[in-house]
């Protein structure tokens, strides 16, 4: 399995680059398909181990999935009913397995689904999800690792979220979708992958209004139909590879981007110092003479992504001043820091916060990506650093990475996969 990654340093970027479709609205997709009967086809679909993964879920759950050509999937959802137990050995490998909780009980009114646990960036726990479907008439039981949820009178209700949770809000829709009655979340999570799910389901025949706001009404209905649907470019991947343009003192066009889902990362790039426009065919990222120092505070979108933290971290280094970074979303984003130390970079974390003091150069070394932000934050270091640097546990950046190498090497970098 390749799983190292060599970037050898000191080659500006030039060129134009394409941005896959998005990781994090493809996966709830497909677990979305299963609410109606019959063949969906979702196409502009990333081939990234993630979504790999979730098709194997599918698969155990008894949904045929097939790749109709390079990036359109077709998921077969049966008629009757279908298996609503995940699998322990899959699920710790996908934590977006723990959509198909509002899904299976939207479809089935039951679901049994393994505890995703923490991961490297936080704890993570449910209970915003629990206290959603539990609002909709579930009942909740955890035992052994597993969260059991039935619900026999299913009823439409209101939700509000302590905290505008994106997996909460998208099991809450997908529960209520197919729920008699009228449900609405408040505090609902406005991220674009939200607004596409919501898209989605209303082509299939939901009742979904307000999604991309804070309140969220959904009037249940008995059936869904199967469609054919384009999900929407990847934000966090057109920004990385905005990044790349910038930290790299090149100049590059970021093609298939949808400019609003990505303004708070444009606004952040202009403060820094480089040219960043938008054209028809994308946004042109031109570096500036030098890269400013700039703060940043991550927060539900549309605030700054914490999916992008670590990129900026990584650009930041270079800077010529201080910056601050605040990490508000996950409580553990930070394990790049020791990575970024050994490559030469000067950083203090205290909790959340973390101030990075701008250094003249970053050298190659051995790193390991420990997530798979970090990991593509790992890159773009490697990619202005003296020498080569190696990355270990790279499959961490294949999880949501289309081609990323290639796609990058294209554009003159030189990377090598191993
Ligand atoms: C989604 O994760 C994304 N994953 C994440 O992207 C992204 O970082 C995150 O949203 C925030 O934008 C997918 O869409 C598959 P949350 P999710 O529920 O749904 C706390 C990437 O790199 N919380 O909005 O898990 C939670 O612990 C990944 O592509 C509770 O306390 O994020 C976290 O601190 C990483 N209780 C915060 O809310 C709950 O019940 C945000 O979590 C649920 C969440």
């Amino acid at each position: 399995m390749e799983d190292i990654l060599i970037v050898k340093g000191g080659t500006p970027l030039y060129g134009s680059i394409r941005v896959s479709g998005a990781k994090n609205a493809g996966l709830v997709l497909m677990v979305a398909a299963i609410l109606a009967e019959g063949e969906t086809i979702l196409d502009n679909m990333p081939r990234i181990r993630d979504v790999e993964v979730m098709t194997f879920i599918l698969n155990e759950l008894g949904v045929r999935t097939e790749w109709k050509d390079d990036n359109s999937l077709a998921i077969y959802s049966p008629p009757g009913r279908i298996k609503t137990k995940t699998s322990y050995e899959l699920s710790r490998m996908l934590r977006a397995s723990n959509l198909f909780l509002g899904a299976l009980l939207g479809r089935e009114k039951e679901a049994a689904i393994s505890l995703p646990g923490g991961c490297d960036i936080g704890s993570r726990p449910m209970d915003l999800h629990l206290k959603g479907v539990q609002a909709l008439g579930a009942e909740v039981e955890i035992e052994h690792g597993y969260i059991y949820a039935c619900t026999k009178r299913p009823r439409g209700n209101n939700v509000y979220l302590d905290f505008p949770s994106v997996g909460a809000t998208e099991n809450i829709i997908m529960m209520a979708v197919k729920t008699p009655g009228n449900t609405v979340i408040e505090n609902a999570a406005k991220e674009p992958e939200i607004v596409d799910l919501a898209n989605f389901l209303n082509s299939m025949g939901a009742k979904i209004r307000g999604a991309g706001t804070d309140v969220i009404k959904i009037e249940g209905v008995s059936e869904l139909k199967p469609v054919r649907y384009a999900i929407i470019p990847d934000r966090i991947e057109a920004g990385t590879f905005m990044v790349a343009g910038a930290i790299s003192k090149g100049e590059v066009l970021v093609e298939n981007v949808i400019p609003t889902h990505i303004y708070p990362v444009i606004a952040k790039l202009q403060e820094a110092g480089a040219v960043v426009k938008e054209t028809e065919s994308g946004i042109l990222v031109k570096a500036g003479d030098k890269i400013r120092p700039v703060d940043i505070k991550t927060l539900p979108y549309p605030g700054f992504p914490t999916d992008m933290q670590s990129q900026m971290m990584a650009m930041l280094c270079l800077a010529e001043g201080t910056s601050v970074i605040v990490e508000n979303v996950f409580e553990n984003r930070f394990q790049i820091v020791d990575e970024l130390k050994r490559m030469g970079a000067d950083i203090k974390v205290e909790g959340h916060t973390a101030v990075v003091k701008g250094v003249k150069k970053l050298y190659g070394t051995k790193v390991r990506a420990t997530d798979l932000r970090a990991g593509a934050a790992l890159i773009l270091a490697g990619l202005v650093a003296e020498g080569e640097t190696v990355i270990e546990e790279a499959i961490h950046i294949f999880r949501g990475y289309e081609n990323i190498a290639q796609k990058l090497n294209h554009l003159g970098a030189q990377i090598t996969v191993k």
